[in-house]
């Protein structure tokens, strides 16, 4: 009988992509298959996120539930961005964890496995980690590294510290990629770097040269792809090429995220983005105005050390004038190896929440119109999952999760949809075409 695997993986999609490859590299040397069910498996894997605090808390507590329930000969692994952050600090607090693998060095999965107590977490630059093996967790949509690590210093910001110095993967690489998922079946790509406009920066070796926008004429130049996506660009690289580039090519999904942080230049300087709010309504304006059905998502931080009554106003301001299809907040939360961590003007805790639900009601009014605005409307919709209440549910072009009735024969296929009921999460709508 083979071997089991059970993997859980918390944090942002290039996560996802870890794991991916973390189960392709076990399967291929190890033997082991998925399972859902832990307490069966004879590998336990936590693929962790430490961009927040709670959920480096929540790590702890989840590893004591395993430990209980997993089979007694079981290992368990952490993996993933904490895992480079606490290092062996986690086999201290919690001795039955067998490996700690960083987000850098998840190529290393099938080695460590038989190094008990091994700890894995330079940040040194690794080629093993450019060719990822074939593993895909749908089989509609490819998940693709187009670089890793990240060299911005934002200074609320633990990932550069985790992933490691910002590195381009080879365009050839990225193409070859996606070519091969299109002939496995895909449609959709999905292209993953922590500053993904930032592509080209700088490569590893002799490689060829070109930027992002360069990248995404590469990648759409594929017969039989159909849609790109991408997470996550840098509002400070969205040049006028690339936003031309972005609405004109028809391969380009129209959704754009664009992580505000703060609408407050006093704040947005504190944090080190490199751009201001003028600058960010302007490249907004751009978009919307060459895209006029474009969805923009953000994310926002409320309670910085410093923020201002008046500061975030600011953020209300600039989520009021961009209208936000989607928008990601978050309460500041200080991060060990931060510049951040030593600011001391911190923001009352209560503030904090507080402001964090009135943005929060804030969204959710604009939403309720962002979404009364698309009954009637019709989109494209790339169906990718079936549920079990007799829907199946995929996106549309601009990133809106639709729902119609229907059954597997819709998986994989792109159709036109007419939206017949909204909700602020969920479209629902009819088939026409
Ligand atoms: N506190 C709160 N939110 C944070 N993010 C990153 N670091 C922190 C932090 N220290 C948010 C940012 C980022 C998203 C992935 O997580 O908004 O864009
Ligand atoms: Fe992803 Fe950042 Fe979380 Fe690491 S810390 S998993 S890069 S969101």
């Amino acid at each position: 009988m083979s071997k089991k695997l059970f993997i859980e993986t918390l944090g942002c999609a290039m996560n996802v992509r870890d794991s991916e490859h973390m189960i392709a590299e076990l399967n291929a040397h190890e033997g082991y298959e998925l399972t859902e069910d832990a307490s069966s498996a004879d590998l336990i894997l936590i693929n962790t996120c430490s961009v927040r605090e709670k959920p480096v808390h929540k790590l702890f507590s989840e590893l004591g539930v395993f430990n209980k329930l997993k089979k007694a000969d079981a290992k368990i692994g952490v993996c993933g961005c904490t895992a480079s952050h606490l290092g062996k600090e986690i086999i201290k607090r919690a001795p039955y964890v067998s490996f700690v693998l960083g987000a850098r060095n998840v190529s290393k999965i099938a080695d460590v496995l038989h190094r008990d107590k091994a700890v894995e977490i330079e940040i040194d630059y690794d080629e093993s980690q450019f060719a990822f093996k074939d593993f895909r967790s749908s089989p509609y949509k490819a998940y693709i590294n187009i670089s890793i690590g990240c060299d911005k210093q934002c200074t609320f910001c633990i990932v550069p510290k985790t992933r490691g110095d910002e590195i381009s993967i080879p365009a050839d690489l990225i193409v070859a990629e996606a070519r091969k998922a299109v002939e496995n079946g895909a449609k959709e790509v999905f292209l993953l770097g922590q500053n993904v406009n930032n592509y080209g920066r700088r490569f590893s070796g002799e490689n060829e040269k070109i930027n992002f926008t360069e990248l995404l004429r590469r990648v759409s130049a594929i017969e039989g792809l159909e849609r790109i996506r991408f997470t996550s660009p840098h509002p400070l690289h969205m040049d006028d090429e690339f936003i031309e580039e972005f609405a004109r090519n028809p391969k380009i999904c129209k959704s754009m995220h664009m992580p505000l942080q703060s609408g407050s230049n006093e704040i947005l300087k504190s944090m080190k983005r490199g751009y201001t709010k003028e600058w960010f309504l302007n490249r907004a304006a751009k978009l919307r105005s060459l895209v006029p059905d474009v969805s923009i998502s953000t994310d926002i931080i409320v309670a910085f050390p410093g923020e201002s009554d008046a500061d975030f106003e600011d953020t209300l301001d600039v989520m009021k004038q961009v209208r936000f299809e989607q928008v990601f907040s978050f309460k500041y939360s200080p991060r060990p190896l931060t510049e951040a961590e030593g600011f001391t003007n911190s923001v009352d805790s209560e503030v904090g929440s507080h402001r964090l639900s009135a943005l929060q009601a804030y969204q959710d009014t604009i939403l309720d119109s962002i979404s009364a605005a698309m009954l009637g409307k019709e989109v494209e919709v790339y169906f990718e999952e079936l549920r079990s209440d007799g829907y199946v549910a995929g996106r549309s072009d601009n990133n809106a999760v639709v729902k119609v009735k229907g059954s597997e024969e819709w998986l994989g296929r792109i159709a036109r949809v007419k939206i017949t009921e909204v909700s602020r999460s969920v479209q629902y709508g009819e088939i026409v075409a």
